[in-house]
């Protein structure tokens, strides 16, 4: 067990600090550039209706259990499962936690080094008169270039070790609270041009009219998949997050509001990009490039279009960031708690190693185009593995260390604030996380793979 010093954690400085760093890891490309797509390619409406319900039955109390776990143990994942349940293998999940970051990693920064190049082509104004599909093939071409996804990557990684290395507070804090209150402005004004699209309303219909036929135990793997990926939660970023929370703040309500701004932004992101995708004939399963390929064709379509498109792919860049570092903290508090590295070095150690894997899945449509494995390149497998497969299995032991190990006297304990709070939820919330999460986790899961079929 590690001897960390627990009086010189960092803490997040306010109760708005703890919410700020909170919804910035939650909020980031997941909710602009995963969350469409992935509805796009799995049906829309009935997929959103999953989703929704997965967000409210199952994130938000496997939320709640990461901070619960983390505030207690004072402590990042693997260390505070071998402090809470000491000699049990409840610490395998924590090492499950660092492996899932480090996959998450790889192929999220790649994502973001593309919203760099998007910076730079909005510079350049290089998405002014082209049509849709030329914007199509301008995505593939980039994404297919052999060194700048790369190039971009590399400097993404950097910009998040720069950040890490920097500390808790200072690093985090500071940028979230401002940014993203404009990155939710940009959105709404997106929204409100694409619904006034000739054309519009089956892009609504599309997003908001379930049709449960194209529902099946693949998609439904997919929508529990995205809820988790969406809200950070699963391998214990959370956990990490938590442990940087203050004794008296309440987890419960930080747990509801950081899940209700998630999903106002994936909801957001929804409305702004499938009007516009209908009304332009873009096509709704047109992938990862789908919001690379959509919103550069509404931003044309708008007074003041050139800064609206610097605009919003900085602050989605700041998004990506601010997801980023979150994912790279889980990574060097296992180093700096269990290999007794300096903050610095397990950074470093951390972003260079994470870096190689990252290369592969920026290159994935370039250099290592030829590399594939069950149909999918290594972005692709990187991609589905994590956030269906490892966030899932984390969030199934999550829930069920809380329920059946850690108990519910602990629990009114830790999410009660000693007492100070009532948590008249608790005994729903207790029922959750003992039967209904873990049970529909594996239901959706072994369906979901085809291990079983229901
Ligand atoms: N939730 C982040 C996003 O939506 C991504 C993320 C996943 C961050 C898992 C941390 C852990 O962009």
């Amino acid at each position: 067990m590690a001897n960390f010093d627990v009086s010189k954690r960092d803490s997040f400085g306010s109760k708005i600090g703890v919410i700020a760093a909170t919804a910035g890891s939650a909020i980031g490309l997941g909710n602009i550039w995963r969350f469409p797509y992935v509805v796009g390619e799995n049906g829309g409406g009935a997929f959103l209706f999953v989703y929704l319900a997965f967000i409210l039955a199952i994130g938000i109390p496997v939320m709640l259990s990461e901070f619960v776990i983390g505030r207690s143990a004072q402590l990042s994942p693997y260390g505070a499962f071998k402090k809470l349940a000491p000699g049990r293998p409840w610490f395998l999940i924590g090492i499950m936690g660092v492996g899932a970051a480090f996959m998450i990693l790889a192929f999220y920064a790649a994502v973001a080094g593309w919203t760099l190049e998007y910076i730079f082509q909005s510079v350049k104004n290089g998405f002014t008169g082209k049509s849709p599909d030329e914007l199509s093939t301008m995505f593939d071409e980039f994404r297919q270039d052999s060194l700048r996804p790369v190039i971009w990557f590399l400097l993404f990684m950097g910009l998040t070790a720069w950040i890490v290395i920097s500390g808790v507070r200072k690093g985090i804090e500071k940028y979230t609270k401002i940014l993203m209150p404009i990155l939710l402005v940009i959105l709404v004004v997106l929204c409100i041009r694409a619904v006034t699209l000739p054309g519009a309303g089956a892009g609504l219909t599309f997003l908001f009219k379930p049709d449960f036929s194209k529902i099946n135990a693949e998609t439904i793997l997919k929508a529990l998949g995205q809820a988790f990926f969406s809200l950070s939660i699963g391998m214990g970023t959370l956990i990490t997050y938590g442990s940087y929370i203050k004794k008296n703040d309440n987890l419960a309500t930080t747990a509801v509001s950081v899940s209700f701004a998630d999903t106002l932004i994936a909801i957001l992101a929804g409305i702004a990009i499938f009007p516009a995708v209908f009304a332009f004939g873009i096509n709704p399963g047109a992938e990862e490039g789908l919001v690379f390929i959509t919103l550069p064709t509404i931003f044309q379509q708008m007074p003041g279009g050139y800064y609206f498109s610097l605009l919003f792919f900085m602050l989605l860049a700041v998004a990506a960031l601010t997801s980023t570092i979150s994912v790279l903290e889980v990574v060097v508090a296992y180093f700096v708690e269990e290999l007794k590295m300096t903050r610095k070095k397990a950074t470093i150690f951390a972003t260079l190693s994470i870096s190689v894997l990252g290369i592969v899945a920026a290159g994935s449509w370039g250099w290592f185009e030829n590399l594939t494995l069950f149909g999918l390149n290594i972005f692709g497998l990187l991609n589905f593995t994590s956030a269906n497969i490892l966030l899932p299995l984390g969030g199934f032991f999550i829930v069920a260390f809380i329920g059946w190990y850690f108990g519910k006297e602990e629990t009114r304990k830790e999410a009660g604030n000693e007492g100070a709070l009532k948590a008249r939820y608790l005994p729903v919330y207790m029922f959750i996380v003992k039967f209904i999460a873990p049970i529909a986790i594996a239901l959706v899961f072994l369906n979901g793979l085809g291990i079983v079929k229901f």
